[in-house]
C-alpha cells in the first residue's frame, strides 16, 4: 500500500487524483495540502505541511509553484518522495529543486501523460533530421483558467526540438515588438487561451514549400492522473535524484 500525500487536493488534477486513488487497493491517500481546504474530503486537508501528522510513503503535487518551497521543506525534513507535477517554476525554484534532489527523489514532468513523451522523442528526432531546413514553432491551448503561459510542456518540447537540433537555440514568445524577419535559431511558441480545453501541443516544422505537424491532444485529465500515480509507485523506494517520465518508460 503507497500512503500518499496529496498537494493540492482541492484543485482540478487533485479532485481526478483522489477519485482515482479511491478506486485502487495499492495506494491510499493519508492526507491532503491545500490553501483551499474542501470540508467534504475523506481525508485531512492542511492549509500548511507543518501542521501535517501523517505518514506517508509518498507526495503527488499538483498545485501551484508558490507552494514549492514549504513543500520541498516538508519533504526533506521527513525524507519523502516527491512527484511533482506543478508547472511554471522560475530559474531560483529550479536550482532549489536541484539541491533537493541531493536529498530526496524528485520525479518531475510538466507532462505525465505517455503520449507527450512519445512525442518528445518524435520530435527530438525529427529536428536532428531536417536540421536547419526547416523552422520550428509550437503552438499550446489550454483552458481559460490555466495560470501559466507557455505551458510546461510547450518548453519541454522546445527542449526536444533544441536538443535535436545543430544550432543553439532562441526561444522566443512573441513577435509584436520583434519587427524583423525570423531567423533560423528561433523556436517560436505561442498560447492560446479559451474554455475548456484539456491540453493540445502542435510542433510545425516549416521548410521551402513543405510543412510537418506533429500534434498531441489531451482529452481528459485522467491521462496525467494516471502517469502521477504510475510515478508515485515507481518512485517510492528510490535513491535521491532526479527522474522523469523517461526513467520510468524504460525501465
Ligand atoms: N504535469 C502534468 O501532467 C500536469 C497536468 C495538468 C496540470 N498540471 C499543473 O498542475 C498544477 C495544478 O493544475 P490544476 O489544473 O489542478 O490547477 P487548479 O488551479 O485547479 O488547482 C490548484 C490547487 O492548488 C491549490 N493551491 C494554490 N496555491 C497553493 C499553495 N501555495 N499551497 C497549497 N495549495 C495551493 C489551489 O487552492 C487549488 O486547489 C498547475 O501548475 C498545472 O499546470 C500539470
Amino acid at each position: 500500500m503507497t500512503r500518499t500525500i496529496l498537494s493540492g487536493c482541492s484543485g482540478r488534477m487533485g479532485q481526478v487524483i483522489s477519485r482515482m486513488i479511491a478506486q485502487r487497493q495499492d495506494m491510499a491517500i493519508v492526507c491532503g495540502f491545500d490553501v483551499n481546504a474542501s470540508t467534504d474530503e475523506a481525508f485531512p486537508v492542511y492549509a500548511n505541511p507543518k501542521d501535517c501528522t501523517e505518514q506517508a510513503d509518498v507526495l503527488i503535487d499538483f498545485s501551484n509553484a508558490a507552494a514549492l518551497d514549504a513543500l520541498l521543506s516538508y519533504c526533506m525534513d521527513k525524507k519523502l518522495p516527491l512527484v511533482l507535477c506543478t508547472t511554471g517554476f522560475s530559474e531560483a525554484q529550479l536550482t532549489a529543486l536541484d539541491e533537493a534532489a541531493r536529498e530526496i527523489p524528485i520525479f518531475r514532468s510538466g507532462n505525465m501523460s505517455v503520449g507527450i513523451n512519445v512525442v518528445m522523442d518524435l520530435i527530438r528526432r525529427t529536428a536532428s533530421l531536417l536540421g536547419d531546413d526547416f523552422d520550428v514553432e509550437i503552438m499550446e491551448r489550454h483552458h481559460k483558467k490555466k495560470l501559466d503561459a507557455p505551458s510546461g510542456t510547450a518548453l519541454m518540447l522546445a527542449d526536444a526540438a533544441a536538443e535535436g537540433l545543430p544550432h543553439k537555440s532562441e526561444y522566443i514568445f512573441e513577435r509584436e515588438s520583434r519587427r524583423q524577419e525570423r531567423n533560423a535559431e528561433e523556436i517560436g511558441i505561442s498560447a492560446i487561451r479559451g474554455g475548456t480545453i484539456v491540453g493540445e501541443h502542435t510542433v510545425i516544422f516549416a521548410g521551402h514549400d513543405e510543412v510537418i505537424e506533429i500534434t498531441h491532444k489531451a482529452y481528459s485529465r485522467e491521462i496525467f492522473a494516471k502517469g502521477a500515480l504510475n510515478a508515485a509507485r515507481y518512485l517510492a523506494g528510490k535513491a535521491a535524484g532526479h527522474y522523469n517520465m523517461s526513467n520510468m518508460l524504460s525501465e
